[in-house]
């Protein structure tokens, strides 16, 4: 529905994990312009419920920070996958668009939603429909784009766009401002003595996000 109440008859479904809610953040600005455009739009957050992995991400903030990120570091690397659950949206007929909201963990595709793009929900739902992708990382974004459209395509998925956004700092004091974050849920000048970027998504990048999901509608939806 737009603002004046009135639906172009498009669904659009977004698919994301989120444990900070960054990701989150992104994608309720995209939402929201959708929803202006009259799009009828469905927010599909997916939850981690791996026995053996998702316990360090059931709580914020972490409990011990270099343990827990490092907790997923070999399964990352092996493309393995978990158990997750995820809203029935996700089994609900056919959508115009679906976009993905995915994080880095380990330079490609979260466990939670490389589970989701391999299940069967994501074939159903992705057969000859068009996808776009929104990474957010600290810096490494190529990896996860990558891997998230190498399995949507897998499943009939036809790709339409993405943007990432990555946060300020070089290498390693951005790492060292994320793992204050993670460790202390707060922003902090320092960590271990060393001076640090700030960390996470900016207002700028969230108009960013608004302005990407305008020209998205514009480009698939724009007759309608
Ligand atoms: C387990 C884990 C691994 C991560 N690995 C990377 C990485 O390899 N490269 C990177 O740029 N960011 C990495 N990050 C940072 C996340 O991409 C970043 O925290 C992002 O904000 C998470 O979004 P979310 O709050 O929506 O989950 C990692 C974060 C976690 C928790």
């Amino acid at each position: 529905m737009n603002s004046a109440g009135e639906s172009n008859g498009t669904r659009v479904l977004l698919v994301y994990y989120s444990y900070t809610g960054q990701t989150q953040k992104v994608l309720d600005a995209a939402a929201d312009v959708l929803r202006e455009r009259g799009c009828e739009v469905t927010l599909a957050p997916i939850e981690f419920v791996d026995p053996q992995y998702s316990e360090p991400f059931t709580r914020f903030p972490m409990r011990s920070v270099w343990p827990d990120m490092f907790s997923v570091y070999k399964a990352q690397g092996r493309g393995e996958t978990g158990e997750i659950r995820t809203p029935d949206a996700v089994r609900d007929g056919r959508y115009d668009l679906v976009i993905f909201g995915s994080p880095t963990w380990w330079d490609t595709v979260s466990m939670p939603l490389r589970s989701f793009l391999e299940s069967g929900d994501a074939k159903a739902l992705l057969d000859g429909t068009p996808y776009a992708v929104v990474t957010v990382c600290r810096r490494l974004w190529r990896g996860n784009l990558e891997a998230v459209r190498e399995l949507a395509d897998k499943q009939g998925g036809r790709f339409a766009d993405s943007i990432h956004f990555e946060y300020p700092g070089g290498q390693l004091t951005s790492l060292l401002s994320l793992a204050s974050y993670l460790g202390s849920g707060e922003y902090k000048e320092r960590y271990l003595g060393v001076k640090i970027p700030t960390t996470n998504i900016s207002a700028g990048q969230v108009d960013q996000a608004r302005s990407f999901a305008g020209r998205l509608a514009d480009r698939l939806f724009g007759g309608r």
